[in-house]
């Protein structure tokens, strides 16, 4: 999770030089940041250096990344009108140097090392538009889902087909792996999840299905709907530290899943952190379809010594 990022001395040297976009934008560049945390951690995947939010330049909502802030988005969707102007587009076109980083770094990394490609999912890219940007509260979206629900399932609907169809795009590029990121769904409801989100959820998995490679469902707070949040789709299940990890498999049946360390464990005296890596051990008890991962990103507090002692210890070492 957010393997390369902040934390890392490598990437905040390209950064002085680069924003977050430019890197994005830049496939030599991406695909140079992809590889960083594979040759310093020693973790068995890679992910694609890119951004959930960048479809938002190819609807024309205006994306920048403000430092401290986060995401900012110049014209968020307000209201019907909004929704209807968003424009179709050919994914290929307008986020083809997705695709060129992928190219890249797959050419680049180790044969061994699988790489991930990824988008975000409609509901959490939803909170982003409607928000404008980061919210804790997610009041507008509420606000807009529950006043207009039609023209919320328009929106979820247009955002499923765009980050279906970019997962699928990725794959044919040469991810092998494609994750859809619902970072933010553990704020709803289960009744809600079910009634204003599963759907097009499941519609963006089964169109990212097509390009036959597994496919990883991720979310936060989901313990209340995992088996609906399951149900939408996805070969593994990623689940965070507010479940144990064996109760999250119990209720997700033959699926894989991926988890839990808690991100702020790595902040903790290593034997805190060593003692918590062995409980999600334990409870996978070596059955095959775990992948080891936080939980959530990592801190950019984080002494990337840390993460490397658990990529090590997670590996036996
Ligand atoms: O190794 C990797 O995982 C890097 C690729 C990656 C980034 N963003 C680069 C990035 C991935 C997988 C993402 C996904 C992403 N982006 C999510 C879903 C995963 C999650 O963490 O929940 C979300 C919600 C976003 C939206 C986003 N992008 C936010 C909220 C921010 C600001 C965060 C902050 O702390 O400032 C970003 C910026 C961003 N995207 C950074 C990185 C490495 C921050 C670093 C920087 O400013 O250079």
């Amino acid at each position: 999770m957010r393997q390369a990022g902040r934390y890392m001395p490598q990437y905040r040297k390209l950064r002085q030089r680069h924003s977050i976009l430019d890197l994005c934008h830049n496939p030599e560049l991406a695909a140079e940041v992809t590889l960083q945390p594979v040759a310093r951690l020693g973790v068995d995947a890679a992910i694609a250096f890119a951004d959930i939010l960048l479809p938002f330049e190819a609807l024309r909502l205006g994306l920048s990344f403000t430092a401290g802030e986060g995401p900012h988005i110049d014209r968020p969707i307000r209201d019907a009108a909004d929704v209807e102007r968003l424009p179709t587009f050919n994914v290929d076109a307008e986020l083809g140097y997705v695709m060129e980083a992928i190219r890249l770094a797959r050419r680049e990394l180790p044969a061994d090392v699988p790489l991930i490609g990824f988008a975000g999912a409609p509901f959490t890219l939803a909170s982003y538009a409607i928000e404008g940007g980061a919210s804790r509260t997610f009041t507008k979206t509420k606000q807009f889902m529950y006043q207009t629900p039609d023209t919320w399932h328009l929106l979820l609907n247009k955002l499923a087909e765009v980050v279906g169809k970019f997962l699928a795009a990725q794959a044919r590029a040469g991810a092998q792996a494609l994750q859809l990121f619902d970072s933010w769904v553990g704020c709803l409801s289960p009744d809600d999840y079910r009634t204003y989100v599963q759907p097009h959820s499941r519609k963006a998995l089964a169109l990212a299905s097509a390009a036959k490679v597994p496919l990883i469902h991720f979310g936060t707070g989901t313990a209340t709907f995992l088996e609906d949040f399951a149900a939408a789709g996805g070969d593994v299940i990623s689940v965070d530290w507010r479940i144990p990890l064996d109760a999250a498999w119990a209720r997700i049946g033959e699926l894989a899943i991926q988890g839990n360390l808690e991100p702020a464990a790595l902040l903790a005296p290593a034997p805190e952190c060593t003692r918590q890596v062995r409980d999600i051990l334990a409870r996978a008890e070596r059955r095959p379809g775990h992948i080891f991962n936080l939980g959530h990103g990592i801190l950019p507090e984080t002494d990337v010594a840390a993460v490397r002692a658990v990529v090590d210890l997670v590996h036996g070492g």
